[in-house]
């Protein structure tokens, strides 16, 4: 069941330290849009960059890409999006609620309809008699399919210049680039491109903050290899255990909340061999966090058609022309952010405590002089501020305000690994206490053995 109170804790929690914010929030607010605060801002980096570095940098075999937002709408022709890429929408005629239909029949009757026909779809809203959850009253539209694509519009006058679209999804920069990657690099199969960045959709979306919103930002990897030399179930299994471990070694999530659900027939795409999600429990249940596909050569074929240009590379060994197939793991990073934070959440007697990897934290130290009207003290403290600065990897925080006690639990509440305080003591022996966030437990360290001290915990 939907625990619905830790979902408002969670993001109470953001809106009061900062992690996102309702979008465009002094005007009332943007539907299904979000702004990320100082704390967010930094996590999503720290999520990002655990990414690149785990899937792009230290892998021999991936290179990485970045391409452009706006795209020609013949892309989006040529790889089916602008036909098909589409939500089936119901509205209430009654309060004039629009709704996903596979939304609406999922909440109520609890069984999957992925697949089905819009007529089918109908059929189990009326025969069901399908209330409408913001109303009550059971009086629906017909299904009717919604393309997602935002397109955009170029030129001064109206209908002026060539439309183009907001990308949907990040992976058909990467096909569209197939054949630039190979020439301006020395790449050879197996080999893959990663890529970070934002798509869009316009989509209607069931609350739940930051889980689907209209516009996020994704890290797509599309997987090139022959067919006749790699064996794509190994393949398969390969990228299925990378992103187990991603998540659970380098985002310290608990096994218990995840899980691989293989897509069913129906809901796979026609030219997918084989989809399997990997699912994260939200405080909402589980679901989808990671997909895997393995998608053939459906893209590439797809672009040769549209662009008229071959995309075939040549086998070094047999002179064969081939167009590779790809698996492709897809992920949303800010999917990722919500579930880091639910996992981290915890609520302790007298503190709110978020429990993040270290190399998650937004803030990796914070520096307190105990009392901030003592120039000794603050003194002191700024040049150990100064010196953690110069030396760690990440955000140092300062806080002189409100007592001791207080600024612990404002950086519990950000999940802030270590505490430093600067107090008389250090004055007259040059060590300072080290509180730990998990244990709340203080140890007194010399001051010229701190940063390797913090450096070593935090990595
Ligand atoms: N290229 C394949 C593709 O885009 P997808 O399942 O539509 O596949 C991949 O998206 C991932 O992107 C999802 O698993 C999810 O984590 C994330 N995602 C998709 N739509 C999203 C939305 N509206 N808001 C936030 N994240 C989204």
């Amino acid at each position: 069941m939907a625990d619905t109170t830790k979902m408002d804790k969670l993001v109470a929690l953001s809106k009061r330290r900062g992690f996102f914010y309702p979008g465009s929030d002094l005007y009332g607010g943007l539907a299904n849009t979000y702004d990320y605060g100082p704390m967010g801002t930094e996590l999503l980096r720290n999520i990002k960059n655990l990414w690149w570095e785990y899937f792009v940098t230290k892998r021999a075999d991936m290179v990485g890409l970045d391409a452009g937002i706006i795209s020609h709408h013949k892309i989006w022709e040529a790889s089916g999006h602008v036909a098909g890429f589409a939500d089936a929408m119901v509205d209430c005629k009654n309060c004039k609620t629009r709704m996903r239909a596979d939304h609406l029949i999922e909440d109520a009757l609890h069984q999957p309809v992925e697949g089905l026909s819009n007529e089918k779809l109908d059929e189990l809203i009326t025969s069901n008699k399908i209330k409408c959850p913001v109303c009550g009253k059971s009086d629906w539209t017909k299904v009717r399919k919604f393309n997602l694509l935002f397109p955009v519009q170029r030129g001064i006058v109206e209908g002026e210049g060539g439309a183009g679209y907001l990308r949907g999804e990040t992976a058909q920069g990467i096909f569209v680039n197939f054949q630039n990657i190979i020439n301006s690099t020395r790449v050879k199969l197996p080999f893959g491109v990663g890529q970070l960045g934002k798509s869009f959709r316009n989509e209607i979306t069931p609350g739940n903050a930051v889980f689907r919103t209209i516009e996020f930002e994704q890290g797509e990897i599309e997987y090139f290899f022959d067919p006749n030399k790699s064996d794509w179930e190994e393949l398969f299994e390969n990228w299925k255990q990378a992103m187990y471990t991603f998540v659970t070694e380098k985002l310290g999530i608990n096994k218990d909340n995840l899980r691989w659900r293989p897509h069913t027939d129906e809901e796979r795409s026609f030219y997918s061999k084989r989809t399997e999600d990997l699912e994260y429990q939200f405080p909402f249940g589980f679901k989808e966090l990671w997909g895997l596909a393995y998608r053939t050569n459906y893209d590439l074929a797809a672009h040769e058609k549209g662009a008229n240009k071959e995309l075939k590379i040549v086998d070094p060994q047999s002179g064969e022309k081939i167009l590779p197939h790809v698996i492709e793991p897809a992920v949303g990073i800010n999917r990722l952010l919500l579930m880091i934070m639910n996992d981290a959440y915890f609520e302790e007697e007298n503190r709110t405590v978020l429990r993040l990897d270290p190399r998650l934290s937004p803030i990796k130290a914070a520096v307190f002089p105990l009392l901030a009207n003592k120039p000794e003290l603050i003194e002191l403290a700024q040049s150990v501020f100064e010196n953690l600065q110069d030396t760690i990897e990440g955000k140092i925080a300062w806080d002189d305000r409100g007592n001791i006690g207080k600024r612990y639990l404002s950086q519990d509440e950000v999940g802030t690994p270590y505490c430093i305080t600067i107090d008389f003591q250090s004055l007259e022996d040059h060590t300072v206490t080290v509180r730990d966030r998990d244990t709340a437990k203080q140890e007194r360290i010399a001051i010229d053995q701190l940063p390797k001290y913090i450096k070593e915990k935090i990595r």
